[in-house]
């Protein structure tokens, strides 16, 4: 059985079906992309994963769990942790307290909630520590040294990404799910959000999935792809699959009026 998958996942806003029986399988460890036009269902689909949506039809299965029923910090807590379009920060907040904030939480829903209550004095502290030193390590990973102590609101749109997924790092996941991670950023900011993925992929043992327009990145990280158009699944395959697919043409080429933005 794969180590995520979506079976037959429908949802429908209105007379819209934004999702149409799409299934896919992630396995552990890979880098996968799902791509397709503007308004196709992808972040549709993160957001059943994540539990913000419910899918009116299908299945969610995260190492043979089903995670469909669940509530989104449920699912966070089982290791699927995620980043958004739009980036959702606390923008009055610093990067390091962005960072420090998103572990608390994860730790208070996490497992080691009960524990917490038990806590001798110096146990916190120490955990105080331990929190304190992960998010100095991704920081460092990251290259944020110099947002650090930068109101979120005050970073230029492509930093405020790499915040964020810090923030997801943070949570330790074992997925994790990237809606455009490189929007936003410039040509030597891609490059390094290429290594990263890697070094995330390779060295912290962490599945992604990730949504992108940026068609060299895809292309370049993927081992496998997800086509939509219309929120159905229309092709999904290596990346040199994918370029010559004909439905896929067809879906890029056919609609002007739906440019990337
Ligand atoms: N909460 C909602 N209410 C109504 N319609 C929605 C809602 N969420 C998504 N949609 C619609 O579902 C369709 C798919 O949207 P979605 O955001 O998943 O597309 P996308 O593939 O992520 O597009 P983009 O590349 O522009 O981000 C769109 O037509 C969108 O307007
Ligand atoms: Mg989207």
């Amino acid at each position: 059985m794969a180590f995520f998958s979506t079976e037959g996942l429908s949802i429908s806003f209105g007379g819209l079906k934004a999702l149409a029986d799409v299934s896919i399988d992630v396995q552990r460890n890979s880098i996968s992309a799902i791509i397709g036009p503007n308004g196709a269902g992808k972040t549709t689909l993160f957001n059943c994963i994540s539990g913000i949506y419910r899918a009116q039809q299908g299945r969610i299965i995260f190492k043979d769990k089903e995670i469909h029923r669940l509530p989104p910090h449920k699912i966070a807590a089982l290791g699927i942790a995620r980043t958004y379009q739009n980036v959702e920060l606390f923008a009055h907040m610093t990067t390091m307290d962005n960072l420090m904030l998103g572990r608390h939480l994860f730790l208070k829903t996490g497992l080691l909630s009960g524990a917490t209550l038990f806590h001798s004095r110096s146990r916190s502290a120490r955990d105080e520590i331990a929190n304190r030193d992960r998010v100095e390590q991704i920081i460092d990973f990251l290259e944020l040294q110099a947002a650090r102590n930068e109101f979120v609101s005050n970073l230029p749109f492509g930093t405020q990404k790499k915040v964020e997924l810090g923030r997801a790092l943070a949570l330790e996941p074992e997925l994790l799910l990237l809606d455009e991670p490189c929007a936003g950023m410039n040509v030597e900011e891609k490059q390094d959000l290429m290594i990263w993925l890697k070094d995330i992929q390779e060295e912290f043992g962490i599945t992604c999935l990730l949504i992108e327009h940026d068609m060299s990145l895809v292309m370049e990280i993927s081992e496998r792809i997800t086509v939509l158009n219309y929120g159905r699944k229309i092709a999904e395959g290596t990346p040199d699959q994918i370029q010559n697919d004909p439905q896929v043409l067809e879906a890029y080429l056919g609609g002007d009026d739906r440019a990337e933005n």
